[in-house]
This record gives C-alpha cells, structure tokens and sequence, in this order.
C-alpha cells in the first residue's frame, strides 16, 4: 500500500507542555494542548508506523494503536526520551519544553508573606531534550520544531544546527488561530538545503503533510 510508507518504522513523538512545580500546588507550565503531536501520532499510526507518544499534561485521549506515556516535567520528559533510543528510527519533537525549571521546588504551599510585596524564584535551565537525542551514540532521525514570534527563518535555521537536527518545523505562534491550542497550524520546514511550506489547515491534514515530507528526507538520508 503506498499509504503505509511508515510500515515497520520506530517513530516517538514528544507532545504537550511540561509542568515545572513551584511547591505542591502551583506550577509553571505554557499552552500547548498536545494537538499538534497527537495528531502527528495518530497519522504516523495509520501510515503503518510504530509510534511511541511521550506526553505532557493533556486533556486529549491516546489515538489508537499508539504506545503513550505519560510525564508531567522536562526532567522526566528528558529521560522518557533517552531511554527509549534503543529502538527508535525517527524522533519528533513536537513538545512545549519548559527552558527553565525551579531551582527548588517547596516542600510545603507557600505562604503569602505579611508586608513582602515581591517575591523572587530563582530559575534553572532543563536540560534540550532533542540536543540530547541528536547527540546520542543511537541517533535516530531528528525532527524538531521551532516556535516562534518573529524572524521565523533565521531562528529556526538557527536551531536547527544548535540542536543538530535532520529538519525543523517553523510554526509562526504570533499569528491568531494556528499554533497553540488552536484547531490549525501551518508550517515552514528547513533541511539544511531545502525549505518546504505547509499552509495553514487542520493539524490532521499538517501532519499528514510534515510526515509525508519526513519520510523522503528519511529515505534520502538512509540511501547516503
Ligand atoms: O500543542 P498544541 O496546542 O497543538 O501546539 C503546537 C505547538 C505550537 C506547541 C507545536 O507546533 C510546537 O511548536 N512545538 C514546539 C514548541 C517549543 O517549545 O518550541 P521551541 O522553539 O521553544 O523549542 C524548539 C525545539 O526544541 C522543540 O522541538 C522543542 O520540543 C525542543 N526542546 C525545547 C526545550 C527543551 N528543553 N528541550 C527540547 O527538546
């Protein structure tokens, strides 16, 4: 079937925000809804892949036939994601990674402070999930996207060496309607040679599409 160009293939998709607790109530987290990777998921499934979904906190069900799991931090992402390498081929990046954590995070609620008006928490960097796959010693291929508010181009080119990755999918996330947690994205998708646009639709139909565009680069990539 040429519609199964994904049989027997190892894909893990990463999908969601993180959460980052603050004490055992309170977080820092974004607006991912988990769409976009989900989507992602459940086409790569039907196209004959075998599809592993690491995912943040979401309030999405698992498409059928896909192996997920759950996590809530980057820190547990990050090691979700490294220990499955073993038996991964294609490795897609499609979470809202919080960069920064909470040095310490309170054992207790914290408590409103009588006569203290600010209070500072002081943040650490997590460690780059997809840097870290893409420099493993079992580097699947890389995917990664980039969100971005301005100069589109220049960051996501700009990632896509830092984070040594085979591709980068650009999404515009100032634009209203398309990006986080909406219904439809568009993308913009860098090699190192080529770029590729994907018009704005249905994350469905955009995953379709980024898959499609994943799977030549993959082919080329493995012919040498
Ligand atoms: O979930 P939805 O509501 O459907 O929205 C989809 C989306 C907008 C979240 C998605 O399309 C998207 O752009 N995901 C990446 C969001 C992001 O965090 O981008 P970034 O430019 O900050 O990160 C670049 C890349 O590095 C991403 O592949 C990210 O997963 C990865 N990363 C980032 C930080 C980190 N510590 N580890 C990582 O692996």
């Amino acid at each position: 079937d040429k519609n199964s160009y994904f049989t027997g293939v190892n894909i893990t998709i990463t999908a969601g925000p993180t959460q980052e607790a603050l004490d055992p109530v309170r977080y820092i987290s974004n607006h991912s809804s988990g769409k976009m990777g989900f989507a992602l998921a459940e086409v790569a499934q039907k196209i004959g892949a075998n599809v592993t979904l690491i995912s943040g906190p979401v309030q999405l069900s698992t498409p059928n036939g896909v192996t997920r799991l759950n996590v809530t931090s980057a820190l547990e992402m990050h090691q979700a994601s490294l220990s499955g390498l073993k038996n991964c081929d294609i490795f897609i990046a499609c979470a809202a990674v919080a960069d920064y954590r909470a040095e310490t995070v309170a054992e207790q609620k914290m408590k409103k402070q009588p006569g203290i008006d600010e209070l500072t928490i002081k943040l650490v960097k997590n460690p780059d999930i997809i840097k870290d796959v893409s420099n493993h010693q079992n580097r699947p291929f890389c995917v990664a996207f980039a969100a971005e508010t301005q100069h589109l181009e220049v960051y996501a080119k700009d990632k896509l060496k830092r984070k040594n990755v085979d591709l980068i999918a650009a999404n515009d996330v100032a634009k209203n309607g398309q990006g986080f947690n909406s219904e439809k994205n568009a993308l913009s998708v860098f090699s190192s040679e080529e770029r590729f646009d994907i018009t704005l639709a249905d994350k469905k139909a955009v995953a379709s599409q980024l898959l499609k565009i994943i799977s030549q680069q993959y082919a080329l990539k493995n012919k040498g």
